[in-house]
C-alpha cells in the first residue's frame, strides 16, 4: 500500500532510514555483538582465498561497494561480476573461491544460471537476498536476508542500500572495520532522513539541471565511481535521460568530447583521497560548457556545490551519496509526466536470460 505517497518509489526512498535501523536491530544484539550470521558461513568464507560477488543491475552496483568492505576489513581479495557475463565466460578462478550472490528478488535468471554452474563445480555459495525463500536463497549453501521489506517500484532503491549495509555487516563479521559499526549505522539512519527531508532541493535540481536534457553524466572516483554507476542507472531507467556513470579520471580518455553547453554533469564527492582530482575534473567539464552539479560531503564541500551531504565513516558514504541521485531521478521522471514506478520495457524481476 502506497499510503499517502503518489508512487512506491518515493515511499521506498523514504523507508531507507527505517531499513537501516531494522538491519542493525537484526544483526546486532543489545551489547553490540553481531548475531544472525552463523559460524558455518564465516568459517567457510575465511577458508576462501577469494570472494566472487555475482549479481545484475543495481545489485551488481551494490556489490562494487561491498567489495571494498571485504577487501579492506576482511582482507579477502574480492571480484565483482555481472551475472549474464560470468554465466557464459567464466573467468579463471582462484584455488578456493567463495561465491556471494546479491539479489533483491532472488529470482534473477542470469544469477541463477551462474549459481547452477557454481554448484556443479562444487564451490560454496551464499545468497544475500531481499526475498527469502526464493530460488537463489534455496539453492545456495547459505542465505542471509537483506531486510529491505517488499520493494514494489521497478527502480530499486532501498534494496540497494540494504545490500550495501548487509555486506558491511558481513565483512565486519570476518574482520575489523576499525570503528564501531553498530554506532555508525545508527548515525547513517539519522542522516538518511536528513537527506530525504530535503526533497524540495532535489526537485529543484531535477527541474532545472535536467530540463529538456536528453543526456547526463554522473562522475566520481573510487567508491563514488561505483555510486555514479547506480546513480546513472536510476536516472536513465525511469526518466529515459541517457545517463552515463563514469570514473571521473576516464573522461579525458574519450568521453569528455560528449560534453556540450548545458550538459548536466553530476559529481559525487565523498572520498577525501581523490577530492582534489575530482574538483579538477569538475572544472574541466565546466570549462567545456557542462552544467556541473556537485554533491559533496560536508568536510569536502566548497561554495557553489548543489548539495552538502552529512558525513559518516567515509566507506559508508555510498549509502548517503546514492539518495540524492534516487530523488533526482524520481523528480526528473515526475517532471516528464512518466510512470515512475513502471518504466517502459522493464519488469521488476527478470526471470529470463
Ligand atoms: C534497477 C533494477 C535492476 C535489478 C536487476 C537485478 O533499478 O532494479 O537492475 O537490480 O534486475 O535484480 P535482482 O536484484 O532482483 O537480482
Amino acid at each position: 500500500d502506497k499510503g499517502a505517497y503518489p508512487y512506491y518509489m518515493l515511499k521506498e526512498i523514504d523507508e531507507q532510514a527505517v531499513v537501516a535501523r531494522n538491519i542493525a536491530a537484526h544483526y546486532f544484539d543489545e551489547e553490540g555483538q553481531l548475531q544472525g550470521i552463523g559460524c558455518a558461513i564465516t568459517d567457510k568464507m575465511k577458508e576462501a582465498d577469494r570472494l566472487y560477488i555475482v549479481a545484475a543491475g543495481t545489485s551488481y552496483h551494490a556489490g562494487l561497494v561491498g567489495k571494498r568492505y571485504f577487501e579492506q576489513w576482511a582482507q579477502i581479495p574480492t571480484e565483482v561480476h555481472i551475472a549474464s557475463e560470468f554465466a557464459y565466460d567464466q573467468p579463471m578462478l582462484s584455488a578456493k573461491p567463495f561465491f556471494i550472490f546479491l539479489s533483491q528478488s532472488g529470482e534473477t535468471a542470469d544469477s541463477r544460471e551462474v549459481l547452477d554452474n557454481v554448484k556443479k563445480q562444487g564451490f560454496p555459495a551464499l545468497t544475500l537476498a531481499n526475498v527469502m525463500n526464493s530460488t537463489l536463497t534455496r539453492e545456495a549453501d547459505f542465505a542471509l536476508p537483506v531486510l529491505a521489506g517488499p520493494e514494489i517500484a521497478v527502480a530499486s532503491t532501498k534494496a540497494y542500500t540494504a545490500q550495501v549495509l548487509v555486506q558491511a555487516i558481513l565483512a565486519s563479521a570476518l574482520g575489523n572495520p576499525g570503528f564501531d559499526l553498530k554506532a555508525e549505522l545508527a548515525k547513517v539512519a539519522v542522516e538518511i532522513s536528513a537527506i530525504t527531508d530535503e526533497k524540495e532541493t532535489f526537485k529543484k535540481i531535477a527541474e532545472t539541471a535536467l530540463k529538456d536534457q536528453k543526456s547526463a553524466f554522473y562522475i566520481g572516483r573510487g567508491l563514488d565511481a561505483a555510486v555514479a554507476l547506480e546513480a546513472a542507472l536510476k536516472l536513465k531507467e525511469i526518466s529515459y535521460v541517457q545517463t552515463e556513470g563514469f570514473a571521473a579520471g576516464e573522461l579525458k580518455h574519450g568521453t569528455i568530447s560528449l560534453i556540450e553547453d548545458g550538459t548536466p554533469v553530476f559529481a559525487l564527492l565523498t572520498q577525501k583521497k581523490t577530492a582534489g582530482l575530482l574538483r579538477g575534473e569538475v572544472a574541466q567539464v565546466a570549462a567545456r560548457g557542462a552544467n556541473t552539479v556537485v554533491i559533496a560531503s560536508k568536510s569536502l564541500t566548497k561554495d557553489g556545490d548543489a548539495f552538502v551531504l552529512p558525513e559518516v565513516e567515509e566507506l559508508l558514504m555510498p549509502i548517503l551519496a546514492v539518495i540524492p541521485a534516487q530523488l533526482i531521478a524520481y523528480y526528473a521522471t515526475l517532471d516528464r509526466h512518466l510512470d515512475v514506478d513502471r518504466p517502459r520495457n522493464l519488469a521488476k524481476s527478470v526471470t529470463v536470460q
